[in-house]
């Protein structure tokens, strides 16, 4: 299918190693400005090393990523998610006992440029700065929904929700690439329908998101474009019902199905 957008992610030949296994062998991918792109495959395939090597949790073992011009690989975390790179994990990190809103900020806080020592000062500059700050997670949360939830405690919340709160601390960072371990882990039926509708709603406006899921009816209710990773390799890009209907694809999971 041809690429109508420049794409805002490039991977090139990414390389991840955990001693001998080979997490990720040589991945180039391009993402599309502006879409929603999934991203499936079996158990243990790559898809978190993926997101954690393009966020900066891992150095790659080898190869390239680029956002736009500017070169990711090899920056540390806290600049990656300044340079507009957010996520959201597979297993929730969500503080139970703080309030939503205070778990949104959480987000931001790194995205602050007033030092500790004005911080502790409270000096104009960084009042300032708290007030944006705050005003970006309020915003966040109108977004996803939950707006008269910011003072509750977020363990008070059902699951469904709790996945909505990494979401708005994700948006909260004014990101240009989201990307969404799993969101749908764990969610009920109708948690799911609601969870798929705000990923479009945030796509709507523009903002590029990678989606990781196993879910496959949400993938094909969302994505455009889907890329299969199997054993750290890209087995195929494509259109969801082509993806789905490739045999190498089916393959690939029944393969997971039956390790023999
Ligand atoms: N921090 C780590 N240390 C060592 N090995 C790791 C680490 N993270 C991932 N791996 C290994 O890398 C491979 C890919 O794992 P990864 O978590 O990326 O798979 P996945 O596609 O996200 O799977 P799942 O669908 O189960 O979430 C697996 O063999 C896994 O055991
Ligand atoms: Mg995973």
């Amino acid at each position: 299918m041809p690429t109508d957008a420049a794409p805002l992610l490039r991977l090139e030949g990414l390389r991840k190693a955990f001693g001998g296994v080979l997490a990720l062998d040589g991945v180039t991918l391009d993402v599309p400005a502006g879409e929603i792109f999934g991203l499936i495959g079996p158990n243990g395939a790559g898809k978190t090393t993926l997101f954690n090597v393009v966020s900066g949790i891992f150095r790659p073992t080898g190869g390239t990523v680029h956002l736009g011009t500017r070169r990711l690989d090899g920056l540390p975390q806290d600049r990656i998610a300044r340079l507009g790179v957010a996520r959201t994990f597979q297993n929730l990190q969500v503080f139970g006992s703080m309030t939503v809103l205070d778990n949104v900020l959480t987000g931001c806080h790194r995205h602050g440029h007033s030092g500790a020592v004005a911080s502790m000062l409270r000096l104009p500059r960084s009042l300032r700065e708290e007030h944006r700050l705050l005003d970006r997670a309020r915003a966040a949360l109108e977004t996803v929904g939950l707006g008269e939830f910011a003072y509750a405690q977020a363990a008070s919340l059902p699951p469904g929700r709790q996945r909505t709160v990494e979401i708005a601390r994700a948006l909260a960072t004014e990101p240009k690439l989201l990307l969404l371990d799993e969101p749908a882990a764990g969610l009920t039926t109708r948690e799911t329908e609601t969870l798929g509708e705000l990923i479009q709603c945030i796509a709507a406006t523009g903002l590029t998101t990678m989606l990781i899921e196993h879910d496959m009816s949400l993938v094909m209710g969302l994505c455009r474009r889907v890329a299969v990773l199997d054993q750290g390799k890209l087995l195929t890009v494509g259109e969801p019902t082509e993806v789905q209907s490739d045999p190498r694809v089916i393959g690939a999971y029944l393969g997971e199905e039956d390790p023999a």
